[in-house]
C-alpha cells in the first residue's frame, strides 16, 4: 500500500540523504520535503530529485503552525528532523535553538494533534541525538547510554534536543499520541555541512589550511555512516511501539585524535596540519550507545559504518565533489568560520 511521509529538515546533511535513500529504495513512499533552507539547507544536496515522482520540496518553516497543518493533513506520518544542529553555534546564540528545535518541535505536535480527530492519529518521529544523554567519563568504556539513561543535556543545543524530546514523551503521556524518538550517534556521509569536523578537515586539507583540534583530541564519538542512520528511522518509523524512544549507534567509537590522524593518512598529510586549538566549553567527553533494543525490536543493525572503508568511501566523496563543497564554504560559511577559529 502506498503511503505518503512529511520529512522536515530535508534538504540538510541527513535530511537529503533519507530522502534520496527513500526515492531510491522505496517506491510505496512518497515524500513531501519542508525545509527553511537555513544556512545548512541546501538545495544542491537535492540535485536530481527536481522532477521525481515521489518527491515535492517545499520551502518552508516547522514553526508556521498553518503550513504544518495544511502539509501533516497531506501525509500519513511525519519524520521530523529539522533543527539548529552546531553545538558551537549554540554556544554563540542559543536563541534559533530554542525556537525551532523546541518551538518547532511543538507546532508540528500541536497540528498533527489537531488533525487526528479529523484524520485518525498519524505518527510523528522525531529524530533527536545522543547528546540529550550528556557525557560518559572516558575511563569507564563499559558505561554505554541506553534510553532510560537519565537526560543531561551539556550544551545549548542538547538543551533544546532535549526538551523536544519532553514534548514528545508528553504528547503521547497527555493526549495518547503515536509518536516516537530516535536518539542517534554522530553521523558521516556525503552532504555533510563543512562545519561539522569530517568535512572541515577533509576540505581544509584540500585548500592547504591546517585542522583545528580541540583540546586534548581524547574526547570520544561513536560514528555511524547516515545511510545507516536512514535506515534505522524507517525501521522505527514503520515498527517501534508507540511512545517509545530506540537508540541508534554505529559501535565505532574513536577519539577525535584518533579520526584526526586517520583522516590526515588519508589525505597524505602529516601531523604537522594539525592546530591544537582552545577547548569548545563544557565539551562533553565521550558519547558511546547502547544499540541492543533497535537490534533485538527491530531488526536493525549498521552494515555500512565499519571503519576504514566507510571513512576511505566519505573522504573520497569530498574529493571528488569539490565545488560542492566550494559553494558551501564561500557563502555564510566564512563569517561564521572566521568568528570560530579566527582567520
Ligand atoms: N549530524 C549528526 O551527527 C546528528 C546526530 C544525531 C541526530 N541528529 C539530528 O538530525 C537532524 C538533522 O541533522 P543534520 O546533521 O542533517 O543537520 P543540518 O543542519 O545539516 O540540517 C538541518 C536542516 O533543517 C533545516 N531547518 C532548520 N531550521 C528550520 C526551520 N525552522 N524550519 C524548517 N527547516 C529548518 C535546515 O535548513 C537544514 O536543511 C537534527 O534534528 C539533528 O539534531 C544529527
Amino acid at each position: 500500500m502506498s503511503t505518503t511521509w512529511l520529512l522536515t529538515g530535508g534538504a540538510g546533511f541527513i535530511g537529503a540523504n533519507f530522502a534520496r535513500f527513500i526515492c531510491e529504495t522505496r517506491p510505496d513512499v512518497t515524500l513531501i520535503n519542508v525545509d527553511a533552507l537555513t544556512y545548512s539547507g541546501n538545495l544542491e544536496n537535492l540535485a536530481g530529485l527536481e522532477n521525481h515522482p515521489r518527491h515535492e520540496f517545499i520551502k518552508g518553516d516547522v514553526r508556521d503552525a498553518q503550513l504544518m497543518r495544511e502539509l501533516i493533513d497531506r501525509c500519513d506520518a511525519v519524520v521530523h528532523m529539522a533543527a539548529e544542529s552546531h553545538v558551537d553555534r549554540s554556544i554563540m546564540d542559543s536563541k534559533p535553538f530554542i525556537d525551532t528545535n523546541i518551538g518547532g518541535t511543538q507546532t508540528i505536535l500541536d497540528e498533527a494533534r489537531k488533525l487526528s480527530s479529523t484524520t485518525g492519529s498519524k505518527r510523528v518521529l522525531l529524530v533527536s541525538t545522543d547528546e540529550v544523554y550528556g557525557a560518559l567519563p572516558l575511563d569507564r568504556p563499559d558505561l554505554l547510554f541506553r534510553e532510560d539513561t537519565p537526560l543531561a543535556p551539556n550544551s545549548p543545543y542538547a538543551a533544546s534536543k532535549a526538551s523536544a524530546d519532553m514534548l514528545v514523551r508528553a504528547a503521547h503521556h497527555t493526549f495518547g499520541m503515536d509518536v516516537v524518538t530516535t536518539r542517534c550517534s554522530n553521523n558521516f556521509g556525503p552532504y555533510q555541512f563543512p562545519e561539522k569536523v569530517i568535512p572541515l578537515f577533509v576540505t581544509n586539507l584540500i585548500e592547504g589550511r591546517k585542522v583545528p583540534l580541540y583540546g586534548d583530541g581524547l574526547n570520544v564519538r561513536d560514528w555511524l555512516h547516515v545511510i545507516d542512520h536512514c535506515e534505522a528511522i524507517v525501521r522505527v518509523l514503520e515498527g517501534g511501539t508507540p511512545g517509545d524512544v530506540y537508540n541508534i549507534g554505529g559501535n565505532n567509537e574513536r577519539s577525535n585524535l584518533e579520526l584526526t590522524k586517520s583522516i590526515l593518512d588519508l589525505m597524505g598529510r602529516g601531523d604537522d596540519m594539525i592546530q591544537h586549538v582552545a577547548d569548545r566549553p563544557g565539551h562533553d567527553r565521550r558519547y558511546a550507545i547502547d544499540a541492543s533494543k533497535i537490534k533485538a525490536e527491530l531488526g536493525w543493525e549498521p552494515t555500512r559504518s565499519a571503519w576504514p572503508d566507510a571513512l576511505v568511501e566519505t573522504v573520497a566523496w569530498y574529493r571528488e565533489n569539490e565545488g560542492w563543497w566550494r559553494r558551501v564554504k564561500s557563502g555564510e560559511y566564512r563569517a561564521f568560520y572566521a568568528r570560530q577559529y579566527g582567520a
